[in-house]
């Protein structure tokens, strides 16, 4: 969340020239990178499942970007039979590496290379390595014809690809889902990126990519690397087509993943990565925020309003405007007093709603608890000379938590346990963490932060209060003052890492949109508590952030999953938390480029937990038309906020300029809500096996090439196709249908895909096309509930539809939806053939509901064309429904 006076200043960074100029070093022995002479690989030893060779200099040093290291190391790891690992380090190993701390490293099943997928091979002089699919002999990794560079501040590698590739990952990014494939760089270097524009670093850092060759394979490419790069892709006459690694540090660290489906490629990544983290189920439910609430009765009021439209709302949310002149852990004694908090959070909870406010990770610099705290527990970012970094944000000056720092996790949990106490706190239910790429508004070298703050205005005033007392005058208290009686920092004799960079103006640049890498965030020259450096470690700020936060909730609430929303993640963050998709437009490209986004974020990168600020932002008002589309859209995000700034008109659901949206979004929370279950169950799956909860198109039909560039329709779970409706002033929607049969959510008659587009004339503004997809069996809700509390008290419906083949299956996990330990659970498997319904499997948890009906979908006998012979059980069973706790056979046809 951004805006005000410091928008335009962010916004002119992020569209400023993004110039990728390589800075040649000033060092008269340096020369360009087409001389550098890359490696030679000797002294080759090979076991059954590994093989190590070195790799020495192979002629003089070019020094182009910092010096040449002259002895590296090659590992080769056949990890398991569908995964290669494959790192080159310095043979000090003193070269940075992403800390195990940060992202623990897969076990290693050390399987024979004769029973691996993959074969690795490579060529001694000058060294390069190929990576091939056995069973066929592709080569999926190719790194001859251009040399391996390997310097004090530059890494590059390059593999050929073959022409027109279908390459999807590398994020965060707002460019298409499927990449780009010439003239393309992709830079990876956290960033406050208001407003989300196309072509630019964003929030958070997946350098992971999906290379999908249709009915030949998928594979996936995972360099482990959190120092800041471009990845260029580009083709040219000289190069044909390539991809080529750019950093400015760190190691070669590379997992290769066989898939060969697009499924087994994501299922393999969340092995490397981690399993993502089970959310309550209440946190599918629709949430609601609004930066600039005025005060906490303007919140009571959206909460009623809500009630009033007869408009679900599971949570309520509030932005920064709580905080006491945007001071974190404090409350603005005006405008949000505790004692009315407490009755605010009291009176949600007891209408069975939930509550969720922001924590940022700057800390004002200022004398009050949650900085003497940080300071005396030695928590914060400090200079080389002991005192306390300081940068600009919110409330002014600000320190920031070294996350790395010994005390900083116990000094984390202390300010969550009594800010957020359940009984003299704010008792919220879940967390929200912004501002953590680490943003900071003042601009590098940030030398007079006090000065900058004063002048810049920051942080915007907030409203007047609507009763006496009157609100303080504006500005800063005259004793908002730096505590400069800082105790000196213990030097740390452990620092990983070369030393004798340039952390501030590495020798080549990186395409960062914020110009030089410290720029607008924290100073790339800090040195952290354990010797790491933000140069190395900047890209991992938001996800130790959002680990330890998490943790801080954990320790307030031991037995509750905590759910977490980040703006900014690393590689892995999903084992941890989920992920808004920050400050978006509140454009019909906005719109349509969260559904590219939050495919990347659920499908590729591992973190199911995404959606959008739905209605949009920032950067215009919303429209009725926008927000309308945009509730019913949302409904099939994992995560369902309507969030936006304060300076456009407020878009709540319910709001009288939004007649359309009243509507369709009673619609679409309800139609959500009957399928709460399914979708539970489906992030429940990616938690066990990395199976994705949304399915890009060709995920699901890979080999259909019309599938591979499909970023306005996707599949949510693996059961139902969304094809919204994506244009302004417009009721109609032209989708594909691969060759397969779909029955109409909304009707219920089958539809026969043949591969091809179809139009579907009109789509109401309360309406969005959606498919159940032959030979899945969905279980639903019987009916919708104001919320998840009372949904859970409502019987079943098991839909089944039937494939060509005239069969279908299903699952339905279940359990008690809140607590960590789920010591009963029910794993339901739900199966349909040659007319014959089963449920089998565990059945350890009672919802203390049963299957009200069960529907068949089309004749039910395969090859349906346009009968609707819908057929339930319904009759048969309806004194006592179906139990959900045992396995159940019936006839269906
Ligand atoms: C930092 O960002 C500001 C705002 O975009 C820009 O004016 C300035 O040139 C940038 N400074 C550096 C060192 O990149
Ligand atoms: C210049 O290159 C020499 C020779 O490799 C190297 O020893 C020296 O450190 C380089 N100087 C700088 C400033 O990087
Ligand atoms: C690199 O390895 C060679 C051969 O083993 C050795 O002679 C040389 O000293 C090493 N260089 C460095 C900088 O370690
Ligand atoms: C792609 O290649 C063209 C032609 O050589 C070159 O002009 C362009 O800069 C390259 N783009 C990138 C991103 O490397
Ligand atoms: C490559 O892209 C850059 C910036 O995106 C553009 O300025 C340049 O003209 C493009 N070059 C080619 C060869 O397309
Ligand atoms: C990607 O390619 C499309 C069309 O091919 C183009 O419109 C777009 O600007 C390109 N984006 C980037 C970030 O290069
Ligand atoms: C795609 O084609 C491959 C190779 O013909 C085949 O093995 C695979 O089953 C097909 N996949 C699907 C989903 O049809
Ligand atoms: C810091 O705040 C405390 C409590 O309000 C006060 O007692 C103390 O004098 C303050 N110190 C300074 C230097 O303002
Ligand atoms: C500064 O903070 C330290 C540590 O909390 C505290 O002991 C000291 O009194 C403060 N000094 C001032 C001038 O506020």
């Amino acid at each position: 969340m951004l805006t005000s006076t410091v928008l335009s200043l962010i916004a002119s960074a992020s569209f400023s020239s993004c110039t990728a100029i390589a800075r040649r070093q000033s060092n008269t022995t340096s020369s360009s990178i087409e001389s550098c002479p890359g490696y030679t690989a000797s002294n080759v030893v090979q076991s059954g499942s590994s093989f190590t060779a070195d790799l020495n200099l192979a002629g003089p040093a070019c020094n182009t970007y910092g010096t040449d290291i002259q002895n590296l190391t090659l590992s080769v790891d056949y990890q398991t039979a569908q995964r290669l690992h494959v790192q080159i380090y310095d043979q000090a190993e003193q070269v940075y590496q992403v800390p195990d701390s940060v992202l623990p490293r897969p076990n290693s099943s050390n399987v024979d290379a004769n029973s691996s997928e993959l074969s690795f091979t490579y060529t001694a002089n000058p060294f390069s390595f190929a990576v091939t699919r056995k069973s066929s002999g592709d080569v999926l990794f190719n790194t001859s014809g251009s040399a391996l560079v390997f310097e004090s501040q530059y890494l590059r590698l390059r593999t050929q690809l073959p022409d027109s590739p279908h390459l999807y990952g590398l994020g965060e990014h707002t460019d298409p889902f499927q990449l780009n494939t010439t003239n393309y760089t992709r830079t990876l270097w956290s960033r406050d990126a208001y407003t989300i524009p196309t072509g630019t670093n964003l929030y958070g850092n997946h350098p992971v990519y999906f290379d999908h060759r249709g009915a030949s394979g998928t594979h996936g490419v995972f360099l482990l690397n959190s120092n800041g790069m471009d990845i260029k892709i580009n083709n040219t006459a000289q190069t044909g087509q390539y991809l080529e690694y750019n950093t400015l540090g760190g190691i070669v660290d590379l997992y290769f993943m066989a898939g060969p489906s697009p499924t087994q490629v994501s299922q393999q990544y969340a092995q490397v990565v981690g399993l993502p983290v089970m959310m309550p189920y209440w946190g599918f439910g629709f949430h609601q925020c609004r930066y600039g609430m005025q005060d906490v009765w303007e919140v009571s009021e959206v909460v009623s309003n809500y009630s009033a439209a007869n408009i679900p709302l599971e949570t309520m949310w509030t932005d920064i405007d709580y905080m006491d002149y945007r001071k974190v852990f404090t409350l603005d004694p005006d405008r949000f007093p505790l004692n009315l908090m407490q009755e605010l959070v009291s009176t949600i909870h007891s209408r069975q709603q939930h509550y969720i406010v922001m924590v940022d990770p700057a800390v004002a610099y200022y004398n009050y608890t949650a900085f003497n705290n940080g300071a005396s527990a030695n928590a914060f970012l400090k200079f080389s000379n002991g005192s306390i970094y300081e940068g600009v944000v919110w409330p002014g000056p600000t320190a920031f938590p070294d996350w790395f720092a010994p005390g900083t996790q116990d000094y984390w949990n202390g300010e969550f346990a009594s800010f957020f106490d359940a009984t003299n706190g704010v008792d919220i239910d879940a967390l929200w963490i912004d501002m953590n790429e680490a943003s900071n508004f003042c601009h590098y070298p940030c030398s007079d932060p006090q000065g900058y703050a004063n002048s810049n205005g920051d942080p915007p005033q907030p409203p007047p209060v609507r009763a006496s007392p009157p609100y303080p005058a504006p500005g800063f208290p005259a004793n908002f003052q730096p505590n400069g009686t800082i105790s000196k920092r213990q030097a740390s004799g452990d620092m990983l890492g070369l030393p004798g960079r340039d952390f501030i103006n590495p020798p080549y640049q990186i395409s960062d949109a914020a110009g030089s890498i410290s720029n607008l965030t924290l100073n790339t020259d800090l040195i952290h508590a354990n010797g790491l450096a933000e140069y190395d470690t900047h890209n991992l700020y938001g996800t130790m952030m959002s680990v330890v936060s998490r943790n801080a909730m954990l320790n307030r609430r031991p037995a509750d999953r905590p759910l977490v929303i980040t703006r900014s993640t690393f590689a892995g963050a999903g084992a941890h938390v989920g992920h808004w998709l920050g400050d978006n437009p509140a454009t019909w490209d906005g719109y349509r480029i969260s559904i590219a986004e939050q495919l990347e974020f659920a499908a590729l990168f591992q973190v199911p937990m995404v959606g959008s600020d739905v209605c949009g932002y920032t950067a215009y008002d919303t429209s009725d038309q926008l927000c309308a589309r945009w509730s019913m859209l949302g409904a099939f995000s994992p995560f369902y906020r309507d969030h936006q700034d304060n300076e456009h008109l407020a878009h709540e659901f319910y709001r009288s300029y939004l007649p359309m949206t009243n509507n369709a979004s009673r619609v679409a929370i309800n139609t959500r809500y009957l399928l709460l279950d399914y979708i539970y169950t489906a992030l429940y799956q990616q938690t066990q096996d990395g199976t994705p909860l949304l399915n890009p198109m060709f995920f699901i039909y890979p080999n259909d090439t019309n599938t591979f560039p499909l970023q306005l329709q996707f599949f949510f779970g693996n059961a139902l196709l969304i094809a919204p409706v994506t244009d302004d002033n417009s009721t109609s929607v032209t989708y594909y249908l691969p060759d397969d049969i779909y029955y109409d959510w909304w009707t219920r008659e089958p539809v026969r895909g043949n591969g091809s587009y179809v139009t579907e004339g009109y789509v109401g503004f309360d309406g969005i096309p959606i498919f159940y997809r032959g030979g899945t069996i969905i279980p639903q809700r019987i009916s919708s509930a104001n919320t998840t509390a009372e949904l859970r008290k409502q019987d079943f419906e098991i839909v089944v539809a039937p494939g060509l083949d005239g069969s279908a299956s299903g699952t339905l996990y279940l359990d008690e939806g809140n607590s960590i330990d789920q010591p009963q659970t029910s794993n339901i498997e739900f199966s349909y053939e040659g007319g014959v319904f089963k449920m089998t499997g565990s059945f350890g948890y009672d919802p203390g509901v049963s299957i009200a009906k069960i529907t068949l979908l089309g004749s039910g006998g395969g090859n349906s064309t346009s009968t609707n012979t819908s057929l339930t059980t319904q009759n048969k069973e309806e004194s006592k429904g179906i139990s959900l706790t045992a396995e159940y056979t019936t006839k269906l046809a």
